[in-house]
Order: C-alpha cells, then structure tokens, then sequence
C-alpha cells in the first residue's frame, strides 16, 4: 500500500445493516456485540470502514431511520458502552467507522416534535414544517410521501398539516429554522466527540423544501422516481439550491476536527450536473455524494459505458469519485444481475475508478429472500404491494455458516427475517475453505486494490476495440498499467488485444483459475468470466 493511500479517498467502504448482521444475544436481531464479534472477518476481507446504518433509539417504524433520539443507542442493539466498544475495537484493527446520520426527518416520538406538535406557540412548533388548510379544506399542495399517500398529514389537536417526505411517523424537520441546524450540528459534534470517523447523511438531497411549497409538476416517462409509483416529479421537494449552504456549514465543523472525517451524502439524483453539485464549487460540501447509478443500471455494456463515461467526464478536478451497486434500499447484486455475473459485478465495482461501497453479504453472492407477507418488516413493501419496492428480500440475516440459523442466531430462534434460501453454500465458513468461492473472489479482489496503486487511484481509460460484449478497460498509475475485462454473456469470446502489448500477467479472474500468462492477441474469456491483467 502506498503511503499516501487516504482511507476514503482510496479504500472500499462495507454497510453494515446491524439488525442482520450477527446476533449475539439470540434474540434473532443482529447488535454491536455482534458486530464487534465479527470485526476480524470484516478486516480479513480487506475494507477500510464500516458504515453501520442506525443504531440509534427509535420505534423501528422505518427501521430506525425514524429516530427519537439522536444521540442514544436502540436497546436492541445494546448501549453505549458497547458503541464505544465497537469504536474502539475497529480503530484497534485500523478499521474506520462511519455512522448513519438522517436529518430530513425525525420520529413522531422524538422529544423535539412532541413539543412542536403540543400547541402553536410551542417553541420549536417552526423546527417542523406546519402548514394551514387550504381555504376550500384542500391539502397544502399536492406532494406526495415516497412510501405512499399524501406527504401531508393533518394534526386534529392543532388543526393544521405537517409535511412527511417519508412515513407519517416520520415527520420532516425545517432546516430553515437555524435552531434546527444547530441542534443537528450539535449531534454530529456528540459523535465526532466521540471520535467516529464520519457519517452518510440520510436522503440529504430532501433536507430543504421550495420556501414557497409550490403544486410538483406530473413525472417524466424517464424520472428515475417513477419504478417507486411516484406520480409527480419531486422538483419542489428535493434537490432545492439552499441545501448547499447546510452542507456547508457541516463541512466547516468536520473541517474543525483534526484527523480525516468523511462525509458521505445519500444523494438520489441521476442528473450527473446535479449530482456533481454536491461536492461544493470548492469542494467544500460532502466528499462523496454517493453515486447511485449502478443501483438501477442494467447489464449491458454499451449502457454502462456511456454512464460511466457521462459521470467522470463531469466530477470535478481533485474530487472523490464512487460507486454504490448495493444497498439496503436495492434488490441484491446476485439477484439484480444474475448469479453467474455476480463476480464481474465485483470485479466492475472494485477495479472502476472511484471508490467502492459493499453491502455486507454481498462478498458471498447472497441473494434476495422470498418474504412471507406475515413476516415483512418495509412499510414501503407492506404500503406498496403491486410494485416491486419492498426491501426485505435484501435486508436479511448474514449468512455465517450452514447451520439452521446460518450462524446469525443459535439455532431455534426465530430471526426478525427468514434466512435467504441459498445459505447452505453462499455463507462464510464453506466459502472460506473453498479457493475458488466468491468470497476468496472479493479477498483477492479487495488486496490486489488495496496494493496497486493504479487500481485505486489510477486514470481510467476504455479500450475501445473490443466486441459489443466485451468491456474492457486500462487503469494506470505510476508506471504500471493494469487491464481488466469482463464478459458479459453467456458464451466463450477470442479477443485480440494486441493493441495493448504482447502479453500480461493474469492477477485474477473470476473463475479464479487461470494460467498465469497470457498472449493478448488470442485472449480466451470463458462465459460470464472476467480478468484483471497486469500490462506492466
Ligand atoms: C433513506 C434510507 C432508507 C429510508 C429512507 C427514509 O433513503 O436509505 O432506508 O427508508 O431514507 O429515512
């Protein structure tokens, strides 16, 4: 590893969902003992952090992205001292860890909006976003809640509407009321106090509403909105010009810190100039405004390409650029993509240039559960049967062995979510006696990033005369020059790469058993199989 590797401006970032990660107390949910229990399989696969998704007190209406209180653990996950723990383990083992930080919205029981909503000269009735009836009786305006329904929900006591984005548990914060802002600021100080190691702010492109809560106008065929059953394009509710300022302010007090606290935005925008936006003129907003496209890109080489091409061609100078396939909120990778593309998936994600966001159970070739409507947990799922949005499927137990259970919890408890069908071979204990197993796959993958200084901060170029389903690409740094190649069907290809020199070391294919040199006049890429060859 060079010694100017910067952990996130050049390592692979792994989500944590802690409700499934590892269950120590056999209660069937996932906690930070377990976490803590497993940190050495999460260092042995070779990340550089961990970003847990909330922990901290909340009803679990939305899974804890509904929070009562910002700076309390759940007591399904355990307490602080096992957080601080946690913290401390992971920088034992040279491991950062990045929190879950969600500001567009708290609970309904969060102290903060039971006083709003308590009377309307309550002081912090403003730190939420309180409209009157229209005159006729109508709702404010005609938005609507992601999960479903009107984002406008009427209080009987106080007679007015209060605006959810989300559930109506979930009601929107003002983040034009700059008690609110520093209020949040205060909580970031709480954790950064601590000494966590930076935070992925939750849906941050809602946080601020048009001032004048305008009618949104009917969504466009194209909106990347419209597979989640929205009818109106968001223009009014997201992605309005005052949340840079917010951002802004954030970043001056990460800034204040000493040592390399990151901040991540879960920014859901696909117009790549808006997106690019994020980092700040002078990249002095987030550091990584996740890029999202690999969330809804499809398998298919010439698509990829032009996306690919579209988003470095607009990140600015000396900004971090980074990629997110997977997430709590998508349909598995092995799923989405099929199995048998699943490692070059991997290989694309972890050898692109920008840096990578795992999902846990992704390095094993999980795949989606099938969820008995009885056990579904998603509101979005349970409030939206005829889409396909609910979130379950990719939100259950990781799989640590085959026993029953998969080793989340002892066997005979009944986990909060079923075990994904495929665990008896898509688990850890069989995959890492197995060389050739998927996770040995990511291990190599993960080291050989980590070591070559071209795969993670290396120029990027495309090779441009391969076949229409072939996508080739070289990354480039200090002298060396390193190819990678995926096939993307289901038949054998010759290629001619000669082009590119006389031959390469194969560093590592997906089949994970290739010899070592080979002639790139006549490469031979197997079905589905991909290559990282060093040109040097
Ligand atoms: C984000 C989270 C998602 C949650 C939503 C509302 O999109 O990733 O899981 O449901 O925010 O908080």
């Amino acid at each position: 590893m060079s010694q100017d590797f910067i952990w996130w401006k050049h390592g692979a970032f792994y989500q944590i969902y802690p409700r499934s990660f590892m269950d120590s107390n056999a209660d069937g949910i996932g906690d930070l003992q377990g976490i803590i229990n497993r940190l050495d399989y999460v260092v042995e696969l070779g990340v550089d952090a961990i970003w847990v998704s909330p922990i901290f007190a909340s009803p679990m209406l939305d899974n804890g992205y509904d929070v009562s209180d910002y700076t309390d653990i759940h007591p399904m996950f355990g307490d602080m001292a096992t957080f601080d723990r946690l913290l401390t383990a992971a920088h034992d083992r040279n491991l950062r860890v990045v929190l879950d930080y969600v500001p567009n919205h708290t609970s309904d029981q969060h102290p903060w909006y039971i006083e709003s909503r308590s009377s309307h000269d309550n002081p912090k009735r403003d730190w939420y976003l309180w409209k009157d009836a229209k005159p006729d009786g109508g709702l404010p305006n005609n938005w609507e809640a992601i999960f479903g329904g009107s984002a406008w929900q009427w209080d009987e006591k106080t007679q007015q509407y209060y605006l959810h984005t989300f559930l109506k548990e979930q009601p929107d914060l003002n983040w034009r009321n700059p008690e609110v802002v520093e209020a949040m600021q205060d909580v970031l100080r709480f954790w950064l106090d601590k000494g966590v190691d930076g935070f992925r702010i939750d849906t941050v492109m809602c946080c601020i509403k048009h001032s004048d809560f305008p009618d949104n106008p009917p969504i466009n065929d194209d909106s990347p909105f419209k597979p989640f059953g929205l009818k109106l394009e968001p223009v009014h509710s997201m992605n309005q010009p005052e949340i840079h300022e917010i951002l802004r302010g954030f970043r001056r007090l990460f800034d204040s810190y000493n040592g390399e606290r990151v901040m991540i935005g879960e920014t859901w925008i696909f117009e790549l100039t808006e997106l690019v936006k994020y980092y700040g003129k002078n990249l002095d907003e987030l550091h990584i405004p996740f890029n999202f496209m690999g969330t809804v890109m499809p398998w298919k080489v010439a698509e990829i390409k032009t996306n690919i091409s579209a988003y470095y061609s607009v990140v600015p100078e000396g900004a971090t650029r980074n990629f997110v396939f997977g997430s709590h909120d998508v349909h598995r990778l092995a799923t989405r993509f099929k199995p048998e593309n699943h490692r070059s998936v991997g290989m694309l994600l972890l050898t692109l240039w920008g840096i990578p966001t795992m999902y846990y159970g992704d390095e094993l070739g999980m795949e989606d559960a099938d969820i008995p409507l009885e056990r579904r947990h998603d509101p979005w799922g349970k409030e939206m049967l005829d889409l396909n949005v609910g979130r379950d499927p990719e939100r259950t137990p990781m799989q640590w062995d085959a026993s029953p259970n998969a080793g989340f919890s002892p066997p005979g408890v009944e986990t909060w979510l079923p075990i994904a069908f495929n665990f008896q071979k898509a688990n850890v204990a069989v995959q890492q006696e197995d060389q050739t197993s998927t996770l040995n796959f990511y291990k190599s993958l993960l080291k050989l990033r980590r070591e070559i200084p071209a795969l993670h901060r290396g120029d990027f170029s495309f090779v441009e005369e391969t076949p229409t389903e072939i996508m080739a690409y070289v990354r480039s740094a200090e002298g060396e020059r390193l190819l990678v190649i995926i096939n993307f069907e289901g038949t054998e290809c010759n290629l001619d790469l000669s082009s590119l020199g006389n031959s390469g070391k194969v560093l590592l294919s997906s089949q994970l058993a290739k010899s070592d040199r080979v002639v790139l006049s006549e490469l031979l890429l197997k079905p589905h199989e991909s290559l990282l060859i060093d040109l040097t």
